[in-house]
């Protein structure tokens, strides 16, 4: 039997150096139906609205915290530009929010729960400098890195999601979704990078892995649920699995099946974020992006 240790293995030409872009994005001309005929798959991609602002300045919060303990150059120059970069993820987010109440749904109620859950529940304790102290820094470095399995995931998948140009989905927001994605894709190591640098155990890995599917899960189906019962224009519509499900089979979501692979994937233990997805697609998509390139309406 072999003593060498099985370890993550990086893609190491999937590597770049790091800029946040700046962008601009204007929502006047989308409807609330932004993918015509499917208001469900968009209310379910709408949920990114409400989660990513505050769910990624937690990410730069925690990060900023983490920085005197890095010691790798390049890895402290990766995530000084992750940080810029959901920054201004979360800023563009954050800008669909009053347009979304213009349009007659008021999201309000649904992120300030999410803002407690951020800044409550995972932010800093009054703890004592010293291991406790250490301990929920670590334990929060490893759920950033999960949910960074799934941003990268997401992004992956709206870089190839064909079927919503075919439904004729808002060009103004599949922009937003595909620079986002794009940016996802190109920084999708710097978390698990991170991580592994300054811990890398991996029952913390595996724990905090279960912690972050399960929260998203929680929060994300109750995000739906909120924007299809308060949808102006279907009163009395409700959200399901099945819709879910159905969704996905049609190439408007991730498929049930992609989201299952996903768990063993980011828990098998040679596992990279690099492996998966595609660097040259990001960063082409970047360099087309209306929105990252001027601002002007697709
Ligand atoms: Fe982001
Ligand atoms: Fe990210």
């Amino acid at each position: 039997m072999s003593n060498t240790p099985l370890a993550p293995a990086p893609v190491t030409s999937e590597h770049i150096d790091l800029q946040a872009r700046n962008v601009s994005f204007s929502w006047e001309d989308t409807p609330l139906h932004w993918l015509p005929g499917e208001p469900f798959a968009g209310h379910t991609i709408n949920v990114l609205h409400l989660l990513l602002p505050a769910g990624e300045r937690w990410f730069v919060h925690v990060y900023k915290q983490v920085l005197p303990y890095i010691t790798d150059e390049r890895l402290r120059a990766d995530v000084v530009g992750f940080i810029g970069q959901e920054a201004m993820h979360a800023a563009a987010h954050d800008d669909v929010l009053p347009h979304l109440k213009r349009l007659g749904l008021d999201p309000t109620p649904y992120t300030a729960q999410v803002d407690w859950f951020f800044e409550k529940l995972l932010g800093d304790r009054t703890l004592p400098p010293g291991r406790a102290r250490k301990w929920w820094l670590m334990e929060r470095v490893a759920l950033i890195a999960a949910i960074e399995h799934y941003t990268a995931f997401l992004g992956d998948w709206v870089l190839n999601a064909e079927e919503l140009d075919r439904r004729g989905a808002d060009p103004m927001m599949l922009d937003l979704l595909r620079w986002h994605g794009a940016e996802e894709v190109e920084h999708r190591s710097v978390a698990f990078d991170l991580f592994m640098h300054v811990d890398g155990n991996y029952r913390r890995r595996a724990r905090t892995w279960a912690s972050a599917f399960a929260a998203l899960v929680f929060l994300w189906q109750r995000g739906v649920r909120f924007f299809v019962e308060n949808d102006p224009q279907r009163p009395g519509a409700k959200a399901s699995f099945g819709q879910f499900h159905r969704a996905g089979r049609k190439g408007l979501l991730p498929s049930t099946g992609s989201m299952v692979r996903s768990i063993p994937t980011y828990l098998s233990r040679t596992y990279h974020p690099s492996q998966e997805g595609s660097t040259a697609q990001a960063v082409a998509y970047l360099a087309s992006s209306p929105g990252a390139n001027g601002g002007v309406r697709p």
